[in-house]
């Protein structure tokens, strides 16, 4: 009888790196090895690691001391092999295909963003035993409460508001921080709440440049010595410019004040997780070894009301978490007198 006791399983990390990305791996190794006793190999550098048969075995000693690791130790890429963009590319998804069944993997374990998910879901579509794990900072995939990523990012730029009060009082300035979120105002949101942000702009509430201009002059005229303007980077302004510069100079331009900007960029996504980040990673990487072991593919780990869950990927791909304009946070912050711009 040629029955398979074994289970083999493929990990990879794709799109953007972030914070517990290293974590999830070993959740899912550890849990993978230890629980059910499957082999794991690592994909490199995400989905081109899948396309080119580039991996790696782990083994459970690999998996030791990278909890606390930035990164991933597999690498990533922002590699769509769905994309067709030359003729070649049309090969990618039957080589995926090849490639999975000349491997004899039984599950694949796709840790990443939006982007990710969407391939995830193509990926189960044409057969393969798929299950997604959400992460990036910016807390922006569909169908969970948390990514992990997102509260080591929130720490980061939480204490980067925290150390430009000192500046903003000793000058009187207005200090602009940027923060990532093209789409998706979480970052801005969480950060300007936790650090106590006098104006928050992100991308799901229009802002207008004379109603931050007299939110700030408003603030000097009642003794207020400074202003801090928590920002998301994927506000509208020109694209020849950061939109912290681009708010810096029309602020001076409009109101007698001292601005500066910084921009937080990469720092939000590297480093160690949180603790926070650590435990969601952890949860989700083990949850995923066990949907494995269940047959429980063509799904997407997820967390919500602080119980985990699975959601099916076809619910996820090409949707987005976004801040409503009536979230908790954004109508308390309104209660205490922030500013988002638009009123
Ligand atoms: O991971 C999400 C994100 O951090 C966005 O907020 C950011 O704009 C983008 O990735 C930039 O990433 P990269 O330069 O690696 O494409």
């Amino acid at each position: 009888m040629n029955q398979k006791k074994i289970k083999r399983i493929g990990i990879l990390t794709a799109g953007g790196d972030c914070p517990g990305l290293n974590a999830a791996i070993r959740g899912v190794g550890k849990t993978a090895m230890v629980q059910y006793g499957m082999e794991v190999i690592g994909f490199s550098s995400g989905y081109t690691g899948l396309i080119h048969k580039q991996y790696v075995e782990l083994k459970e000693k690999d998996l030791s001391g990278i909890l606390t690791l930035g990164g991933t130790i597999i690498g990533t890429s922002r590699e769509k092999p769905f994309k067709i963009v030359t003729e070649e590319d049309n090969d990618k998804p039957d080589l995926i295909k090849q490639n999975y069944h000349d491997l004899g993997l039984d599950g694949l374990v796709c840790i990443g963003g939006n982007g990710t998910m969407k391939t995830a879901h193509l990926l189960s579509k044409i057969g393969l035993n798929v299950i997604g794990i959400p992460k990036t900072i910016d807390n922006d995939v569909w169908g969970t409460d948390m990514t992990f990523g997102f509260d080591s990012a929130v720490n980061i730029a939480t204490e980067a508001v925290d150390r430009l009060h000192s500046t903003a009082n000793s000058h009187g300035r207005v200090m602009i921080v940027e923060v990532m979120g093209h789409n998706a105002g979480w970052i801005a949101l969480y950060a300007g709440m936790a650090g106590g942000g006098d104006i928050i702009l992100i991308p799901e509430i229009q802002y207008s440049i004379d109603k931050v201009c007299n939110k700030i002059q408003e603030r000097y005229d009642n003794h207020k010595p400074y202003t801090i303007v928590v920002v998301a980077e994927g506000i509208e302004h020109p694209k020849s410019m950061s939109a912290a510069r681009y708010l810096s100079e029309s602020i001076q331009a409009r109101v007698d004040a001292e601005a500066r900007e910084t921009v937080l960029g990469y720092t939000q996504r590297g480093g160690s997780p949180s603790p926070m980040d650590r435990i969601l990673a952890t949860r989700y990487g083990a949850h995923a070894a066990k949907c494995i072991a269940e047959g429980n593919f063509g799904t997407m780990v997820a967390l919500i009301k602080n119980e985990l869950t699975t959601i099916p990927l076809s619910e996820v791909g090409g949707k987005m978490r976004l801040v409503a304009p009536d979230n908790p946070l954004v109508i308390k912050c309104r209660s205490m007198g922030v500013s988002f711009g638009d009123e």
